[in-house]
């Protein structure tokens, strides 16, 4: 049965609608004693964090969050004057070394070929891709925030990112759940969470090397990644008993950045590779047009990416339908809110359902449907669509979208100009996720044969019917 439950102040009252549509816009949870709104579909989510964007922005005071980060950082940061401080720093940071400047493309597409030659070694035989894309992807990030990348063959980096990218895993497990609830757990010396502490101490240990390591040789004032940023930011404000900056929240933001950037980018590459193998038409499809853009067998640039709205429609499909962050990042109320005639109290847990968003049947027609022509016009241009959320919306909307869709574009096309890709003979993976903060495949195996690129003659589009 269809059941809502209406929240006003502390008290709580139940709602059964007339009728049951498929899913309520919005109902809530007791979520071992936190209290906790789910909101559906792209009309309720976009009313919350679009038109309601400074009451949503809030995260919630999780016992987990706090024991992780003190509710400091960027990420987990409660909304207020050290997130704007932190945020503010981040994409400044980002727009500085990063995506702003010019140079930093070229870093990205000299990256991509690190990638697609460690790929080759495997010589079209079977391999499972996860370790090579989540390499090459976090170093992306990394020149950012160190200024350097580092070797496929790093195993100190490696090995943090695999702790990290369980513990993103152990975040939403039931053990974290029962931690929420009932924090004296973490003196019960067995269980999963001792498992994410352990890997949490771990993490930081190795990050704060690698921020001691980069930043020696800092001069102040000049530089030279976000850590010097950071540094300066840190020194400027010492004298200010109110300031958010520390040493602490240097180390929390930089391992909350890596691992942003690291797990939803390498996850989506993943999916893009696995539907690839499992559509050759539509992979095929790709290779015309990449083909027909990239016809000297040139690497592909940014500016590529408006002569291939194929290319395009297929990332944003994948976007869409494997739902990287199927429930986004929890949020919380920082005031009591209203929302069709329903009260929020301040504090409220909100978890925003992406997945929903995304199979919203009022914005997509044959939701369930992998079909990248959704996102191209009768002409083959690309179009935007309105319900398109996997970075979310509002105050705390992705910080790295750019970036990631920077990365998305110039691997995938490097990817697929040099290979086809296909399953090994007689295995055809499985395309149901693995569950966590996160939606990655389960891990498969994949032969990139290397490709003879088909050359038309320059400005030859491909047909997109
Ligand atoms: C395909 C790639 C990506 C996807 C699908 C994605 C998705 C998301 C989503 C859904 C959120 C939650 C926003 C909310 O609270 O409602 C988020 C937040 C965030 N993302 Fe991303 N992201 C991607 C790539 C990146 C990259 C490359 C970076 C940076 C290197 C990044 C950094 C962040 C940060 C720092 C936040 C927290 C923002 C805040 O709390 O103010 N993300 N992302």
């Amino acid at each position: 049965m269809c059941r809502a439950e209406r929240l006003c102040g502390t008290e709580t009252v139940f709602i059964y609608p007339p009728s049951c549509s498929k899913f309520l816009e919005i109902f809530s949870l007791d979520l071992g004693g936190i209290l906790t709104v789910v909101l559906n579909g792209y009309d309720c989510v976009r009313e919350c964090l679009y038109h309601q964007s400074e009451v949503f922005a809030d995260r919630p005071s999780l016992p987990l969050f706090k024991k992780m980060t003190k509710m400091g950082g960027l990420l987990n940061c409660k909304y207020g004057k050290g997130w704007i401080e932190h945020r503010k720093l981040a994409c400044n940071s980002f727009r500085y070394f990063g995506s702003g400047r010019r140079l930093f493309e070229r870093k990205i597409s000299e990256e991509c070929m690190f990638f697609v030659d460690a790929i080759d070694k495997h010589k079209g035989k079977p391999f499972n891709p996860k370790h090579l894309v989540t390499n090459a992807v976090s170093n992306i990030t990394n020149l950012i925030i160190f200024g350097q990348r580092f070797t496929y063959d790093d195993r100190n980096f490696q090995h943090m990112i695999e702790l990290f990218s369980e513990n993103v895993e152990l975040a939403v497990s039931g053990w974290a759940l029962l931690y929420n609830a009932f924090p004296w757990i973490e003196y019960v010396p067995f269980g999963k969470h001792q498992k994410l502490f352990r890997n949490a101490a771990e993490v930081f240990d190795f990050l704060l090397q690698a921020v001691k390591g980069f930043s020696q040789g800092r001069v102040p004032h000049v530089p030279r990644h976000y850590v010097d940023a950071y540094l300066d930011e840190l020194e400027q404000n010492a004298a200010d008993p109110g300031s958010s900056f520390s040493y602490d929240n240097l180390i929390y933001s930089v391992g909350e950045l890596i691992i942003a950037g690291t797990e939803t980018t390498t996850n989506t590459l993943r999916w893009a590779m696995l539907y690839m193998a499992l559509y050759p038409n539509i992979q095929e499809r790709v290779h015309r047009e990449i083909d027909s853009v990239l016809c000297t067998g040139r690497a592909p640039t940014l500016e590529d990416k408006q002569k291939m709205p194929y290319v395009e429609a297929v990332l944003h499909e994948i976007l869409r339908f494997c739902n990287i962050v199927p429930l986004g990042i929890f949020r919380a109320t920082s005031q009591d809110a209203k929302v069709n005639g329903y009260t929020i109290p301040k504090g409220t847990m909100v978890i925003t359902n992406l997945y929903s968003v995304h199979f919203d049947e009022k914005y997509w027609s044959d939701p369930g449907v992998f079909l990248p022509q959704r996102f191209l016009d009768s002409n083959g241009n690309f179009v935007k669509r309105e319900a398109f959320l996997p970075f979310s919306l509002g105050r705390r909307h992705c910080l790295g979208e750019q970036l990631a869709r920077m990365e998305m574009f110039l691997f995938f096309t490097t990817l697929l100009q040099r290979f086809h890709l296909q399953f090994p003979r007689g295995i055809v993976p499985t395309v149901t996720p693995k569950l966590g903060m996160t939606l990655q495949p389960k891990p498969y195996s994949i032969c990139a044969v290397r490709r003879q690129q088909k050359v038309p003659s320059c400005g030859d589009t491909p047909h997109h019917k």
